[in-house]
């Protein structure tokens, strides 16, 4: 329910992020609606957000809508708004034009443009302002990912009296990557102005220290996880995200879920394997990688479709970037050509939905699943891996990850493989399903243990603490 215009009180915590947690959508008739944003971040901290009574400040998804701030679930949602220029320029050119491919490896190449900088700096301007405008008096403000780098810096010159942290939801790149970037000293000055900068990984914690001393004007603190900037001290660390691991738990065991995961099997042919892949419909995610092994599994005979069939769940994301544009034409081309082998009247090899489903419908196709593949060029953490293991209470099923992905680090029971490495993904694969079921279920129950004893309350929890927020008072 929102309650809009409502007389907001100033927010002792606010989440910073380029989106809000839920879209502007409009509808064919002129209309619009609020519907979930896509992609990991609004995942992770949504709920954790909700317990703690914060305010959210971001983006409402569409260009030039002049949306008032309002109450969504007892959460203030403060929307920032982008003109269609900005979202050209800051959104799809500087955010995903440039830091995303530079910071995924390379697996893109980044475009460099002036204009594109210059809309970036803008409008991580205009966060810093609006941020100042609902933050309560030494209020502690979460600031996330690559979108708004430079608002750490830009917000402590405002209102030095607020306590700052920033983590970054994507990976840090290699130091020798970043140094490409043509505004590379201003985006680590940027980030510094936090109070503290958190990485999924050590990797990335590390290469960003290393820059800061470089390039910066910090200087080396009393460990490895802190540098000191003037007289302050900026804390360095690595959090590694999570999902609502018992939530997804308690969907798993629903009944009309499980119902709903034996209806889809049965709407398959009750084939005797499912293979699924579920992400954004994004170049770094390997979804070319993992369509190509299955091709190649079929046309060798490892697997035959008449037993076996795979299903691509894309959610759209960035249409309007040209490598995304791109990628969809390769993939729908990939997919229409195993089909076209592959496939006979009324069972196709590849199922592959370009939309967005409801988490219920996801839990159902986990469940559906005996291998799950996540095969991402680099991830910052791949949450998906994650929401596959905590729906698998029933111990069923194999996960093929990336080694990739952040989430390899701690998810070392899985079925690793290199995604550049096509014959070692498709031996990886036949070795997933062909694996006796209890060596199966002894990686799935190692793999639950980590899950459901790492879930995101756990990471938001210690970064705040590192950040020095103490816990809500509720629990
Ligand atoms: P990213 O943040 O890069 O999108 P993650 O794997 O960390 O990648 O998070 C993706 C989130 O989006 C997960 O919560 C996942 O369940 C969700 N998601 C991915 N594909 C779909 C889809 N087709 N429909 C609904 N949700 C999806
Ligand atoms: O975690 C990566 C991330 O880019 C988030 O920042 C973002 O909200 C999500 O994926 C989805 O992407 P977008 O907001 O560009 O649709």
């Amino acid at each position: 329910e929102t309650a809009e215009g409502t007389e907001l009180p100033g927010a002792e915590f606010v989440v910073v992020a380029n989106r809000l947690p839920v879209d502007l959508e409009k509808l064919p008739d002129g209309t619009t609606r609020w519907k979930r944003s896509p992609g990991g971040l609004v995942t992770a901290l949504e709920p954790m957000l909700r317990s703690r009574e914060g305010a959210w400040v971001g983006w409402p998804g569409l260009a030039d809508a002049e949306v008032e701030p309002l109450v969504e679930d007892g959460l203030q949602l403060h929307p920032v708004m982008l003109t269609a220029d900005e979202v050209e320029n800051y959104y799809e050119g500087f955010s995903n034009g440039t830091l995303w491919p530079l910071y995924h490896d390379v697996v893109a190449p980044p475009a460099f443009h002036r204009h594109w900088w210059r809309a970036y700096v803008k409008v991580n301007q205009r966060f810093a302002e609006a941020v100042a405008e609902v933050a309560a008096q030494g209020a502690t403000i979460w600031i996330q990912d690559y979108q708004l780098q430079l608002l750490p810096a830009a917000l402590r010159e405002l209102r030095p009296d607020l306590r700052i942290g920033f983590f970054l939801h994507i990976p840090f790149p290699p130091t020798e990557l970043f140094l490409q970037l043509p505004w590379r000293r201003e985006i680590v000055e940027g980030l510094l102005g936090a109070d503290l900068v958190g990485f999924h990984t050590a990797g990335g914690a590390r290469n960003f220290r290393s820059l800061a001393l470089r390039l910066g004007d910090a200087q080396a603190g009393s460990g490895r996880s802190e540098v000191v900037v003037g007289d302050r001290k900026v804390k360095i660390g690595a959090f590694p995200i999570s999902i609502d691991a018992a939530a997804l738990d308690e969907l798993a065991h629903d009944e009309d879920v499980q119902k709903r995961a034996a209806e889809i099997r049965a709407d398959l042919g009750e084939p005797r394997r499912v293979l699924l892949g579920v992400d954004r419909l994004d170049y770094t995610k390997g979804i070319d990688v993992r369509l190509k092994a299955f091709h190649e599994l079929l046309a060798e005979g490892t697997l035959e479709s008449d037993d076996t069939v795979m299903i691509q769940l894309a959610t759209p994301s960035r249409e309007r970037v040209e490598h995304y544009q791109q990628m969809r034409d390769d993939i729908e081309l990939t997919v229409g050509r195993i089909n076209g082998e592959y496939a006979r009247v009324g069972h196709p090899a590849v199922h592959y939905l370009h939309q967005a489903l409801p988490r219920r419908e996801l839990a159902a196709f986990f469940l559906a699943a005996d291998v799950m593949l996540v095969t991402p060029l680099r991830d910052g953490m791949n949450l998906v891996a994650k929401e596959y293991v905590a729906c698998r209470y029933d111990l069923g099923g194999a996960l093929v990850l990336s080694e990739f992905a952040g989430a390899a680090v701690e998810m070392t029971q899985a079925y690793l493989v290199n995604p550049h490495d096509t014959d070692g993904i498709k031996a990886t694969i036949a070795e997933a399903i062909n694996a006796p079921a209890e060596e199966n279920r002894k990686r799935m129950k190692a793999l639950r243990r980590q899950v459901m004893t790492h879930d995101v309350d756990r990471w938001a929890r210690s970064f705040l603490d590192t950040l020095g927020l103490p816990a809500p008072t509720d629990d």
